[in-house]
């Protein structure tokens, strides 16, 4: 499996528009917690770490920012500004969040409850871990 935009249903209607994912038809994992992140400073950086086992879906709900993964040996970014569509991350990636615009927020969608114990912080760590493999 590898990161990958998984676009969403769009309904149009006149009163406002109206999107939605659900397992299994559009998520690839069942979601066990759902966390989001708003009022980012301009400037700052969210994520920067890995999961040894979580999957995670990121959604731009509202506004932009990029999603920079990083396999173990090489970088890709995704820029994320619409909701109707998100980034699905499996395992073993390295993951951060930046260049949010004013008012953005993120929706994050996890298979795994909050375990301290699934992260890799340390990106050297993370590339031995991952080229491991
Ligand atoms: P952290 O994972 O470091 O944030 P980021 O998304 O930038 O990587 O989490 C920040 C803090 O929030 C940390 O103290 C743990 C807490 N937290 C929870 O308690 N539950 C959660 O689901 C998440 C994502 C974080």
């Amino acid at each position: 499996m590898i990161p990958k935009i998984i676009e969403l249903p769009k309904i149009y209607d006149k009163r406002g528009n109206l999107s939605f994912f659900e397992h299994p038809n559009q998520l690839p994992f069942e979601i066990k917690r759902t966390y989001w992140i708003y009022d980012v400073p301009g400037g700052e950086t969210r994520g920067s770490h890995a999961f040894k086992e979580q999957q995670e879906y990121i959604i731009a709900l509202s506004g932009s920012f990029d999603v920079v993964i990083h396999n173990g040996k090489e970088e890709q970014r995704f820029s994320l500004n619409r909701s109707y569509y998100g980034l699905y991350i499996p395992k073993m990636f390295w993951r951060k969040l930046e260049n949010f615009s004013t008012n953005s927020l993120a929706l994050i969608v996890s298979d795994h409850t909050y375990n301290q114990d699934d992260y890799i912080r340390d990106f050297e760590e993370f590339k031995k871990l991952a080229n491991e493999k």
